[in-house]
């Protein structure tokens, strides 16, 4: 949450601190802001107000220089207000800050800048402290300072007696790194400057980096110079805009073919599932006894189906646990348990402290993860990594569809190494996921067809989706998709659960979703769908054409594939509800209110 940008060079730094905001934009956006150190002046000029990036353009068009910072916020401590935007300047220092202190009143009690500070931010008192802590030497200001701080960060700081210079520091937070010859660059995310060069680092946590147009010096809280690992990006930065879609959402479902495809064909050698290229160390799939996934939102209904595939396909337990759950539930974790952390950012808090709290505990973990060198990537023993490309909009759309990809790849591999599958049982796996991209093509040919469904949701306020087996997961996550970017309220039932209460909100007109690919369960669906329909509701069916009955009218007929492998193109589909109903409401479906992408808070 929150996306910092950094820039020194020969350069004016408004444009490009402007640009790289608007690319993080998607890490929150309830405020903007940059500082400028402007050489007549002396010291870090600040412009920054409440609202979009679009707004701080028109308010900074003077500050001008060389060498600034920028921020974007998704407010934590302190509501949403000009003054509780980044920067945030204080004496001789001007930070941006991603994180959250929690110590923050006892710093400012400590400090007794009370009656100085100008937000109710953390931050702010953040760069207080770095100013009390400041005698001549930065570095070593910088250093003091954070190690009275406890929570999460990434900062990047300036002084006014300091030109042209910007520090960064970090715990947790991500900041990552590249430099050309026109100056050097720091942001949380690469997609903010990726395009200034292809080779980037990620600043190591506790180090300082001081930042001039000529590179970067990086040293540990001792003063030791310290080494970086050199990463390259993996994706074509052209590729990172709308190309002509007018919401990233768009343009993210229909790359999924296309990044499906890539994740599994580059994992099948001799038409089995081969992590060798992820160094991925067999013996974690051998030895284990039982298996946890922990993530959040998206990626745990991912875990879900990886839960439905590993038990039938392989009968080793899983459990999925909501990784803000994990810790407090007193989970039954040892050294019998691979613990599989799913994220696509790298960076959803919760996500990262349940998989430390796992290893703790003498777990193997894995974790499949989209973005490279993010810290849940780092932190697990072993990684998969998604090739979906950078995802930009808020509801994630490829990210999932590749984490299910890589769960069928772990299903086969679980398989096969450990006998619960032959060889050819394998391959005619991997054979039925090699259609899953087709599949999707064809749901996305058609996508006019769900376009038309969606308009008899447009006027909803509430709505129920049904479905058994694996249809129940894949609609709950249908369901989050249209709850985060329509605001409509949508709840996901298994269907032989909804005549145990909730059908009593059933009355007439009220919109239900139901999907039905699993042919052992049709007769069964087919009943809890007439159910609601002789208690008025008006029901959007999703179902597989050998499943297609004459009595089912508003329908959208998935291709055919064998049960397992339904739930792709299914949730597809059902994101392309979701997108149509959102974007003909007029909403802003990237940047859906309250949300950011990335949940770095607990
Ligand atoms: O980056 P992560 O995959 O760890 O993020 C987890 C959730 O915050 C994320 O999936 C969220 O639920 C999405 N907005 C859903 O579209």
């Amino acid at each position: 949450m929150c996306g910092i940008i950094g820039y020194t060079g020969y350069s004016e730094a408004r444009g490009i601190l402007i640009k790289g905001l608007k690319a993080l934009e998607y890490r929150g956006y309830d405020s903007a802001g940059i500082s400028v150190y402007h050489s007549d002046f002396k010291e870090c000029l600040v412009a920054k107000c409440k609202g979009r990036v679009e707004d701080l353009e028109g308010k900074s068009a003077d500050i001008k220089g060389n060498t600034g910072i920028g921020h974007t916020r998704w407010a934590t401590h302190g509501g949403v207000s000009d003054e509780n935007s980044h920067p945030h300047k204080f004496g001789n220092v001007t930070v941006v800050h991603n994180g959250i202190i929690e110590n923050y009143e006892t710093i400012k009690n400590t400090l007794n800048v009370g009656d100085k500070l100008k937000s109710q931010t953390d931050s702010e008192v953040a760069a207080a402290l770095i100013d009390r802590c400041f005698t001549g030497d930065p570095q070593q200001a910088i250093v003091d300072a954070v190690k009275k701080l406890e929570g999460t960060y990434a900062f990047a700081v300036m002084f006014d007696s300091i030109p042209n210079t910007i520090y960064a520091v970090r715990n947790v937070s991500p900041i990552v790194c590249c430099k050309n010859d026109d100056g050097a660059y720091i942001a949380s995310e690469i997609v903010a400057i990726g395009g200034y060069r292809e080779s980037y680092f990620v600043l190591p946590e506790f180090s300082v980096a001081k930042i001039t147009k000529d590179g970067f010096e990086i040293k540990d809280f001792s003063g030791n110079e310290i080494e970086v690992e050199m990463l390259k990006l993996d994706w074509d930065i052209k590729n990172s805009g709308k190309c002509g879609y007018p919401f990233y959402m768009e343009k993210e479902i229909m790359e999924q073919p296309d990044v499906i495809e890539k994740t599994v064909n580059m994992r099948i050698k001799d038409g089995l599932p081969d992590f060798s290229g992820d160094k991925v160390d067999n013996g974690i799939f051998e030895k284990c006894k039982n298996i946890s996934v922990i993530a959040c939102g998206t990626a745990m209904h991912a875990g879900l189906i990886g839960k439905q595939l590993i038990e039938s396909t392989c009968a080793i337990p899983v459990s999925v646990y909501m990784a803000s759950e994990f810790i407090y539930g007193n989970p039954i974790i040892n050294d019998d348990t691979l613990v599989i952390c799913v994220s696509q950012s790298g960076e959803t808090i919760d996500t990262l402290e349940a998989l430390k709290y796992a290893k703790s505990k003498g777990a193997d973990t894995l974790s499949i993860v989209n973005v490279r060198g993010s810290s849940i990537a780092r932190e697990s023993d072993n990684v998969i990594y998604t090739d979906a490309g950078p995802e930009i909009a808020v509801a994630s759309t490829k990210a999932y569809t590749t984490q299910v990809a890589v769960f069928y790849l772990i299903t086969a591999r679980l398989a096969y190494l450990r006998g619960s599958l032959n060889y050819e049982g394998v391959t005619r796996f991997i054979d039925e996921l090699k259609k899953v991209p087709d599949a999707v093509r064809n749901v996305l040919d058609r996508r006019k067809e769900i376009h038309l469904l969606s308009k008899s949701m447009l006027t909803a306020e509430h709505t129920f989706m049904i479905g058994r087996g694996m249809d129940y997961p894949a609609l709950l996550e249908a369901s989050l998709k249209l709850k985060e970017i329509s605001y409509v309220h949508s709840e996901a039932f298994a269907s032989g659960e909804l005549k145990h209460g909730t059908i009593a909100l059933i009355t007439g007109g009220t919109p239900v979703v139901a999907l039905m690919t699993q042919q052992y369960l049709v007769s069964k669906q087919m009943s809890n769908i007439r159910e609601v329909q002789s208690r008025g509701a008006e029901v959007i069916t999703f179902v597989r054409s050998s499943l297609k009955a004459d009595e089912l009218e508003n329908c959208f007929v998935l291709p055919e594939l064998e049960d397992d492998f339904m739930l792709i193109p299914s949730v597809v589909a059902l994101q392309l509800l979701a997108y149509y109903v959102s974007s003909d409401k007029g909403l802003d479906v990237d940047k859906p209110r309250n949300l950011a992408k990335v949940v770095t808070v607990e």
